[in-house]
């Protein structure tokens, strides 16, 4: 599986894919990783894993069409056969997400269908959830939407700030998504009805509160 990574920003979630790829942990190369921002953070952390780097500025198309089009480009191009998004603050179009239907995952910091879109963790904590957590799902045309591969409960601690519970969140984020990357470059994941099953015995759990399980 060769995977191209698709990020905005500080690019923490992409470091753990690199180092489980990198490690064998994960049976997949990253072939690529594309920004959307000239000066991502995620941009520099690829470089310095060797891995090639590709900066498609949406603000200079003129439709989400071809700004679609020319991510796909470069992802044929670059020869990756899976996308996996990273904190990429860009909504794509119904097209694009077709056309990498079960090729393409997500990470959202929530236990979904809990709290899409942005601003989760202020949501949460406003909320009074005593438990949130994170994501990783296949990709639907609606946003933070489609078939879940793994999820991880984080607790919310009674003096939580954006930040702190964002922090807590992250860390298990770092856990979830190279797990089911491995899950998905090891031919045990299969979609059935919209949902996840996962083939070929139990996984390790890692901890308690993280799935998936097998069966
Ligand atoms: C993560 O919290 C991810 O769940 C969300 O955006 C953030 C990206 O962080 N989609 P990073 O760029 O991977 O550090």
């Amino acid at each position: 599986m060769k995977i191209a990574v698709f990020i905005s920003g500080r690019g923490s979630n992409l470091q753990a894919l690199i180092e489980g790829c990198q490690s064998g942990e994960v049976p997949a190369e990253i072939g690529l990783v594309v920004s959307n921002r000239p000066g991502a953070q995620g941009l520099k952390r690829a470089a310095a894993a060797g891995i090639a780097t590709a900066v498609i500025d949406h603000t200079t198309y003129d439709s989400r069409e071809s700004f679609d089009a020319a991510l796909d480009a470069a992802t044929q191009r670059a020869g990756c056969d899976f996308i996996c998004l990273a904190g990429f603050m860009r909504i794509l179009t119904e097209d694009f997400v077709r056309s990498w239907r079960d090729r393409m995952l997500n990470i959202h910091p929530a236990l979904l269908p809990a709290f899409p879109g942005i601003n989760c963790h202020a949501r949460a904590i406003e909320m009074g959830v005593r438990i949130t957590g994170c994501t990783v799902h296949f990709c639907r045309p609606e946003l933070d939407n489609g078939p879940i591969v793994t999820q991880a409960a984080v607790p919310v601690l009674p003096d939580d700030t954006e930040e702190t519970l964002a922090a807590r969140i992250l860390e298990a984020e770092h856990v979830i998504y190279p797990m089911a990357v491995k899950l998905i470059a090891e031919g045990r994941v299969r979609v059935i009805n919209e949902k996840v099953r996962i083939m070929d015995g139990a996984y390790p759990e890692r901890e308690k509160l993280i799935s998936p399980v097998a069966g």
